[in-house]
């Protein structure tokens, strides 16, 4: 295999590079995207803001005027915004796939169940490969190629792999995903076959995923496409200004996230801080995220240890999606907690299928880790910490047909091992297929036993 040999970083423009912890500014980033004094994350920080605040009543007139444009640019729903994102080079063409331009949906069934009548959901499984993933991975895919990069990588749970080689297959890269075999979706892992990946399964968990490619890309001239990268988290910083702009700049009381990596929770808060910052909200909502049970480390690091240091735990969860113990965006997504003053929460597997099935509906359906959202809210009304009359935003990450078994399983009544009590509870809720003879007689009884 022969691999280009392309140096780190990108070449300096009106963005830094800010370490997390000690505040060190660097110009360029190592190729693990760590600090290169202490090891700890990088985040992108623009310090023209501080020279020359752009102006908020501007902006949004420019974003507005751009909907009616035809460029590639003005017509992804990510770089429409790239006022706030690292500049192109003029002669540069961002790899995009009109990504963003998402829909905000009422969910007037959930409003009813949870008794929130103003109840959203900002629909990311609209994206072109069905994830919110494609919104960073635009940004980040275009920065590798700036920096002359010909293979990409990253490890993942699927979502990020499917994004990461369509957008790679767009640029002319070459990508390596790595992946826990038997641990993500059939969905997922075709699309990274079908867009040309080099897809390797490896016997062991994301966490290890993650460990060996931070290891690789030290080794190998391959970018790093984790949301350890800060382009992706700036690329994903789109979903609150576009968010927000679909509420005609009044901001929500809470948006609700799920949490796996961190990675997407820590880019909304990011979004959320900075547009107070330039006076386009007047006021932050709550950003609160969602943990499966089974995959609670953010739940755990601050119930048991302070949020002073991480506690990691062996996940495992049926929403593959999150199934993640070692989060690396922890920090990060401490920092918007509580800078958002959002809580955070984790919620059972059956009460993951059965929001599942609640969002499913309504007509739009998500893939399981997304359903947290919905399942979170519950808690956290329950608790006082939302209010019945406040305006709630869930952020709903992955499209339904990402992964169909774990639908056709609880539609099957397959799921939690028969009737138990809990699992009894979400009957009402399954529409499992019937099978027939092809008969007049046989439809019309199945359509009477259905009223
Ligand atoms: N929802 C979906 C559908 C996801 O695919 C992920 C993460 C998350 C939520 C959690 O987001 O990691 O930013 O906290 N998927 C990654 C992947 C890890 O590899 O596809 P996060």
């Amino acid at each position: 295999m022969s691999l280009s040999s392309a140096s780190t970083g990108v070449r300096q423009t009106d963005f830094r590079f800010r370490c997390i912890a000690c505040g060190d500014l660097s110009d360029a980033a190592s190729r693990d995207f760590r600090c290169a004094q202490c090891g700890d994350l990088l985040e992108i920080v623009y310090p023209k803001w501080k020279q020359a605040k752009p102006d908020a009543a501007q902006l949004k007139s420019t974003w507005r005027a751009r909907r009616l444009s035809q460029s590639a640019v003005d017509l992804s729903g990510v770089w429409r915004f790239r006022d706030l994102l690292p500049a192109l080079d003029e002669d540069q063409q961002a790899i995009t796939l009109r990504e963003g331009n998402t829909p905000l949906y009422e969910l007037p069934r959930c409003a009813r169940i949870t008794g929130v009548p103003r109840l959203f959901a900002k629909h990311q499984g609209m994206n072109p490969t069905a994830s919110f993933k494609d919104a960073g991975m635009t940004v980040a895919a275009t920065f590798a190629r700036r920096a002359g990069f010909r293979w990409v990588a990253c490890a993942s749970t699927g979502n990020t792999s499917a994004s990461m080689a369509a957008y790679a297959a767009r640029g002319g890269m070459r990508s390596l995903v790595l992946v826990p075999e038997g641990k993500i979706s059939w969905s997922k892992l075709s699309q990274a076959l079908d867009y040309g990946a080099v897809t390797c399964q490896l016997r062991t968990d994301f966490d290890g995923c993650l460990r060996l490619l931070q290891q690789l890309v030290l080794k190998a001239p391959v970018y790093q496409l984790n949301s350890i990268n800060p382009f992706r988290l700036e690329g994903q910083k789109t979903l609150a200004l576009e968010l927000l702009e679909q509420l005609d700049w009044q901001p929500p009381d809470h948006i609700i996230v799920p949490g796996g990596n961190l990675g997407n929770s820590s880019a909304i808060g990011k979004a959320l801080v900075e547009m107070h910052g330039l006076g386009l909200i007047s006021r932050l909502p709550k950003l609160s995220v969602i943990q499966a049970e089974g995959a609670n480390a953010l739940v755990r690091t601050l119930r048991e240890a302070g949020g002073k240091r991480l506690i990691n735990v062996p996940a495992e969860t049926r929403a593959t999606a999150i199934r993640i113990g070692n989060p690396a965006s922890w920090k990060k997504a401490l920092h918007v907690l509580e800078a958002t003053a959002g809580a955070c929460e984790q919620v059972s597997e059956i009460e993951i299928a059965q929001a599942k099935a609640e969002i499913g509906a309504e007509g739009i359906g998500c893939e399981p880790a997304s359903a947290v959202t919905l399942a979170g809210l519950k808690k956290l009304l329950a608790q006082g910490f939302v209010k019945p009359d406040e305006t709630v935003v869930l952020v709903l990450t992955g499209n339904l047909l990402k992964d169909p078994d774990f639908t056709i399983d609880f539609h099957r009544g397959d799921m939690f091992g028969g009737e138990s009590a809990s699992s009894a509870a979400l009957k009402p809720l399954r529409h499992p297929p019937i099978v027939l003879d092809a008969t007049l007689d046989a439809v019309i009884g199945a359509l009477e036993r259905a009223e």
